[in-house]
């Protein structure tokens, strides 16, 4: 019986292989279909994977002294390749056109911050130009893929401050365009509260 539910299963199967092989799809015409938005893409896809290879490697300092932080087994190795290689194709994923911003509509974080409806009609009048900046993203993350599996952490480390300039650039150009940040105190804050500074007096 088993046997016979196999068979039949097998069956199925071919006779559903042949079906779709019988429609040709042209690589022009691949059904490919944008089902996340690109906030969806940027927090789970693309932060969630360089959030790791920039932390894989630095220092930190700690009560022992500066620590050299970098993957040592290949375990750890393994472990920071697989968020190199999800991030490389998170890029193909932001070049398939047709996808929204965000689910929901959201508004101006503040001045020279663009809301979903600005980024979305940004991005959809200069659409070759957010491509680019995509492709310059995975340009590095392939030399950081490189570095990785030549378990060369400073070059790993080097290449964290091009991705994040890959990312600024993206971010500059479609979501905060003209932000007005504040000029930083010439003078420093009077000091207040229980911080205030003890000035010894003469005599
Ligand atoms: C090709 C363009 C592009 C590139 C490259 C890009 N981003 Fe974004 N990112 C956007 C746009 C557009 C938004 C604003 C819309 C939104 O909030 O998702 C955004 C928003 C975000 C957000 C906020 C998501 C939220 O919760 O609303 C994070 C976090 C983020 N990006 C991280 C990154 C990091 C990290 C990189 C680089 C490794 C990167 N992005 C590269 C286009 C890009």
């Amino acid at each position: 019986m088993i046997f016979h539910r196999r068979l039949v299963a097998k069956g199925t199967r071919a006779a559903l292989v042949c079906a779709v092989l019988a429609v040709p799809v042209h690589a022009s015409d691949l059904p490919l279909e944008p089902l996340a938005t690109v906030q969806d893409l940027m927090r789970y896809a693309v932060d969630a994977n360089a959030d790791p290879l920039w932390d894989a490697v630095g220092s930190v300092t700690t009560r022992d002294g500066v620590v050299e932080r970098r993957p040592r087994s290949d375990a750890e190795w393994d472990a920071v390749r697989r968020h190199a290689i999800l991030l490389l194709e998170a890029t193909n994923l932001l070049v398939i056109p047709g996808r929204k911003i965000s689910a929901d509509a959201f508004p101006s974080d503040g001045p020279g911050v663009l809301g979903s409806a600005e980024i979305q009609r940004h991005i959809d009048r200069n659409r070759v130009q957010f491509n680019a900046f995509a492709l310059e993203l995975r340009a590095v993350v392939v030399r950081e893929l490189q570095a990785i599996d030549q378990h060369d952490a400073n070059a790993l480390q080097s290449l964290g401050e091009s991705m994040d300039a890959a990312c600024e650039a993206c971010h500059v150009a479609n979501w905060y365009p003209h932000e007005a940040i504040p000029d930083l105190p010439t003078t420093p804050p009077p000091p207040k509260g229980r911080f205030k500074a003890h000035i010894p007096q003469d005599g």
